[in-house]
């Protein structure tokens, strides 16, 4: 197979022409396929959800200790469900907050509070400032950008490297005074599926920046989510802050979205003591208590960290062929090609794509045309708005398998054809 820059536009004639003949004939199949978001398949999700209807069926497991769990109380998390967060996260129970069934809304809301209200050691709740900035490492996750770009923040893009977030870059721009925050994946980041380095952590822990309230938001959804391989440990944030004096400047968020049922799991904020006390007094006037008949069942199924690792490696059974079946194609079918570049993540829910420059969105509009939907071209970056135009996320997850070969071999037709058209047919 000759690499497209390579062939002579003769060649490259004739084979639009072949890519073309293919598209028509999957468009031929009427196909409805969907890799844009980052679900479990319904397998994992019928493997799971015991957690919902064998649980709970005598008087005594609506006991946590003494706590009765369907009654108002215990505002900040049942203790049951603050110390498996935190043995997940490696952190210290008494920093853990326990929510409703969202991570993004604990995000949605510290972001919400520190613009009302300000943290710890604001000056000024933001909306007194002139300007926020906000540092998104791109590509990242569409969701988080979009919770600052809703209150009007100035969304800087830092590149993401193989070890996380450009570190240099961080540095430099904390430098400035409006900027107040970071958007974090640290472990199989979305899109990347990159592990952050020791040293990044310890970096972005050891940060000194102008604005006293500049908070790093630590998103670790994806902390116990290996699909492949053993489990990979990672460190404390919280204890790397505190150890860097900077014990205030993290909020770290987890959830069982991924583990049991999104929607019906449960999530978690893990901060300093500090923190977690202060934003307790604002969420007491907001709610008298988060579903704890909720975070009783997740106790009781899930158990502790050693047993959540076991239902992880189930949970790895199903998804590591999905993986494999999109990245065997690409190796396939687009390597020999030269038209696309991708790393093979261990974990996580994505596969990050980088398409020729300038054909993602022409890649995407042709998927689509053929029946098969992946998340918006440019979504991975702040603003929606990809400067190189090349950057598309595949999530494998939701189809199973037959159908997500199908939907692999119409994204390889449509990377070839759009790489094709950029290169000159
Ligand atoms: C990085 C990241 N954080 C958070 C979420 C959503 O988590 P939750 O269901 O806990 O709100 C996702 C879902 O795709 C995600 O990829």
């Amino acid at each position: 197979m000759i690499a497209y820059p390579q062939m002579t536009a003769e060649q490259r004639k004739r084979e639009y022409t072949r890519q073309q003949e293919a598209f028509e004939a999957l468009k031929a199949q009427k196909l409805s396929l969907n890799m844009a978001r980052g679900k479990p398949g319904k397998q994992q999700l019928d493997m799971v959800s015991d957690v919902i209807f064998n649980l709970m069926k005598e008087p005594k497991d609506f006991l946590s200790g003494s706590i009765d769990v369907r009654n108002y109380g215990e505002m900040s998390g049942l203790p049951s469900a603050k110390r498996l967060f935190a043995e997940l996260l490696g952190c210290k129970p008494e920093q853990v907050f326990v929510g409703g069934n969202a991570s993004l809304q604990l995000m949605y809301d510290t972001i919400s509070k520190a613009y009302t209200h300000g943290l710890v050691h604001s000056e000024r709740p933001w909306c007194r400032e002139e300007r926020v900035k906000w540092l998104c490492p791109a590509p990242g996750y569409d969701r988080h950008f979009k919770i600052t770009e809703s209150f009007g923040f100035e969304l800087i893009t830092i590149p993401m490297t193989s070890e996380g977030p450009d570190m240099d870059a961080v540095e430099a721009a904390v430098k400035d005074p409006a900027v107040k925050g970071i958007w974090c994946v640290p472990k199989y980041s979305n899109p990347d599926g990159v592990i952050y380095s020791d040293e990044t952590v310890r970096r972005m822990a050891a940060l000194r920046p102008a604005a006293p309230d500049f908070t790093v938001m630590w998103d670790n959804a994806y902390c116990v989510h290996e699909f492949e391989g053993a489990y990979v440990d990672f460190p404390d944030i919280l204890a790397e802050c505190a150890a860097a004096g900077n014990p205030d400047m993290v909020f770290e968020f987890a959830s069982t979205s991924k583990i049991t049922l999104p929607g019906a799991g449960i999530a978690c904020f893990a901060t300093s003591e500090e923190n977690l006390a202060y934003l307790s007094e604002l969420l007491t006037i907001q709610i008298i208590s988060f579903d704890k008949v909720n975070q009783q069942r997740h106790v009781l199924y899930l158990k502790d960290k050693a047993n959540t690792l076991e239902l992880m490696k189930k949970h790895a059974a199903i998804m590591g062929p999905k993986f494999r079946a999109v990245l065997d194609t690409l190796d396939r079918e687009i390597a020999p090609l030269e038209i696309a570049s991708w790393e093979r993540p261990r974990g996580g829910y994505f596969v990050s794509l980088n398409a020729m420059p300038g054909t993602a969105h022409r890649t995407w509009e042709l998927c689509r045309e053929a029946g098969v939907t992946l998340t918006g071209a440019g979504a991975t970056f702040p603003y929606g708005k990809d400067p190189r135009d090349s950057n598309l996320r595949i999530a494998p997850s939701l189809p199973p398998v037959e159908e997500l070969e199908k939907a692999i071999d119409v994204l390889c037709v449509c990377l070839k054809m759009a790489a094709l058209e950029k290169l000159g047919v």
